[in-house]
Formats: C-alpha cells, structure tokens, sequence
C-alpha cells in the first residue's frame, strides 16, 4: 500500500508539532528519510520527532559527528550524512535501521543504497520565508497509517 501525504507549515513551530505527533507514534526499527534543501527545515523536524520519542535533550545538527544518539521512550538515532557526498563509506547504517530505535537520515541521497525499503521518506520544500511543504511518502501500510492519522 503506497500513500502520499502532503501538508504546509507556515510556521517552524508548526513543523515542529507535526514532527512531533508523528515521533509519539514511531516504534523501534522505523526508519524515517528527511530530504530537502540547506535550511529547508529538515533538523527543526527531527526535533520535533525527538519530542515525541520522549527525548529531552536538546536535538543538535550533527552536520560534524554524521550520527547522534539519543535517550528517549526508545532510542533515538538522528544522521545527518551530509558530509559522506561523494564517498560510498559503509558505516555500519544497516546495525541502526534494524536496532532497537528510531532512525533519521538527514541528506539520505548520499546513502542510498544502503537504506531498507520500508521506509517513510519525508520531503521539505521551501515555499516562503516561514512556509514548507512537507510531503510524507509511506512505503509501508503501517506507515500510510500512521500518516492518515495525521493533523489536517
Ligand atoms: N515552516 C517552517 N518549518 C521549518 N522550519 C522553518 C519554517 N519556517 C521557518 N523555518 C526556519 O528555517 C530554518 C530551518 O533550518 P534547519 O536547520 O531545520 O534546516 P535543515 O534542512 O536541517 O538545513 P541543513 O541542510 O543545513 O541541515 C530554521 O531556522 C527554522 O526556524
Ligand atoms: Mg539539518
């Protein structure tokens, strides 16, 4: 079951609830994609996840450390792989897709080929200075739940 939904934020603050709804419902194992441009809002997202995971520390860009854990409900494991375009490094992604936590992957372009299938592939789009379109692309059935249950 394939399910595209698409919702506007006009404020970060917006974006950040709607993350955060979202992380309130996110099990061990999901892993979650976050594509878009510099500044499209793809960390104040994961933020927002974090929150609903239950994490209280304060969710950093981890531009210089390519993967950060956090304590929450479950694990949270937020990546930003920016900094591996142009490289093909396995760095060991597959043991935290198929742990005990919740990944995010910042800038998953750069790790394609290894990223599991099943997956929920989340696009930011800037539209204005305090806007972004937000797509959420389910490619599973428990993903395309989840996101139907979504606000709006
Ligand atoms: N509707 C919105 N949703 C998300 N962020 C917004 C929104 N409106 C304004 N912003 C602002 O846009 C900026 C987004 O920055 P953020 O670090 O989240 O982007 P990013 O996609 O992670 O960038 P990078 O690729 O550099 O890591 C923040 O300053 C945030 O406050
Ligand atoms: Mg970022």
């Amino acid at each position: 079951m394939k399910m595209i939904k698409t919702i506007t934020t006009h404020t970060a603050e917006e974006t950040m609830d709607l993350a955060r709804n979202l992380g309130e419902k996110l099990e061990p194992g999901d892993v979650l994609t976050l594509e878009g441009q510099l500044g499209a809002g793809k960390t104040t997202f994961s933020k927002g996840l974090a929150q609903g995971l239950g994490v209280t520390r304060t969710v950093k860009s981890p531009t210089f450390t390519i993967m950060k854990e956090y304590k929450g409900r479950v694990p949270f494991y937020h990546m930003d792989v920016y900094r591996l375009e142009d490289s093909d490094e396995d760095l060991g992604f597959e043991e935290y897709f198929l742990g005990e936590g919740v990944t995010v992957v910042e800038w998953p372009q750069f790790i394609e080929e290894y990223l599991p299938d099943e997956r929920l592939v989340i696009t930011i789009d800037y539209l204005e200075e305090d806007s972004r379109r937000i797509k959420l692309d389910a490619r599973t059935s428990r993903f395309a739940r989840l996101c139907k249950e979504l606000g709006q």
